[in-house]
């Protein structure tokens, strides 16, 4: 579909982009006619907007280059964002909470931005040194974790920064996984590589808990969410411990591989 003359995906199922496309001539206009707040200036120049105008819920604007050469020290130097976009709209299909995307908006060969819902809350790691979550949050967060596995899509990045908790006004918390950029969407959900991705997720999560020295029992009820919603690899555990192993020898931590080892054992 085009939007004046650039290329565009839309989410048939959003109101919000048949609305945008209906009210602003292009996406120019669109993007000039709200008050635009920088949110995170990447190493790689790119961004994350927030985007607002009355007539409209608060959007988030979240800009993709594929541009070479790359700029030095690039962390993900390929990120494909018809990938994320893809992957976004499956997990939003299925109910697996993350922010809703909108219009995937392709103005060059080499950029584009994904216009997606602006979630309210705070991220996990906020929420978690504020201490207003509970075990009963990370038993949830284990479930969700379990049904995007399910459903073949590993996270990439499950950084408690990259997790969105939002308490209503009726004190009901909900948690929405945002940055998708490294998710990956797998076929054949029975080969070795998908465990060991899914692995990965669990163990950058875990390791945030071990980071942040929670209380064991918030890795328990995370550990119980995930592995009560439905079976797991006889080796799981395993790949796990190895992960943490990795990620522990890239950040500085108060406890030794050997204490690790016996926690994830415990579970
Ligand atoms: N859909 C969203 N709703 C609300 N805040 C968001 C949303 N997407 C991103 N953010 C905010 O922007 C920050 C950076 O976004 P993220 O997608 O994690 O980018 P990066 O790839 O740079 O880590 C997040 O930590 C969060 O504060
Ligand atoms: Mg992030």
């Amino acid at each position: 579909m085009k939007w004046n003359d650039t290329y565009i995906f839309i989410n048939k199922g959003s109101c919000t982009a048949k609305k945008l496309i209906r009210f602003f001539p292009d996406w120019k206009n669109f993007i000039s006619s709200g008050t635009i707040e920088l949110i995170k200036l990447n190493q790689d120049k790119r961004k994350v907007e927030s985007w607002n105008h009355n007539l409209f819920p608060p959007l988030i604007l979240k800009s993709f280059f594929r541009k070479f050469p790359l700029p030095k020290n690039t962390l993900f130097p390929l990120i494909d964002e018809n990938k994320v976009w893809i992957i976004q709209n499956i997990l939003s299909m299925n109910n697996i909470p993350v922010a809703q995307p909108i219009i995937l908006i392709k103005y060059s060969l080499f950029s584009s931005i994904i216009v997606m819902e602006k979630l309210k809350g705070i991220t996990l790691i906020e929420a978690v040194r504020k201490g207003i979550v509970n075990p009963d949050i990370f038993f949830v967060i284990g479930q969700k974790f379990y049904k995007m596995h399910a459903i073949g899509i590993t996270h990439g990045d499950t950084k408690w920064v990259n997790i969105i908790v939002h308490i209503d006004i009726n004190n009901l918390i909900s948690i929405n996984f945002i940055d998708l950029d490294g998710a990956k969407l797998y076929k054949n959900k029975h080969c070795l590589t998908f465990e060991k991705y899914k692995a990965k997720d669990i163990a950058r999560y875990i390791f945030d808990a071990f980071r942040e020295e929670i209380d064991f029992t918030f890795i328990k009820s995370f550990w119980a969410g995930y592995t009560q919603a439905g079976t797991i690899h006889e080796n799981f555990k395993e790949y796990i411990l190895l992960h943490i192993k990795s990620i522990i020898q890239r950040h500085s931590i108060n406890l030794s591989s050997f204490e690790i080892k016996s926690l994830i054992k415990n579970l």
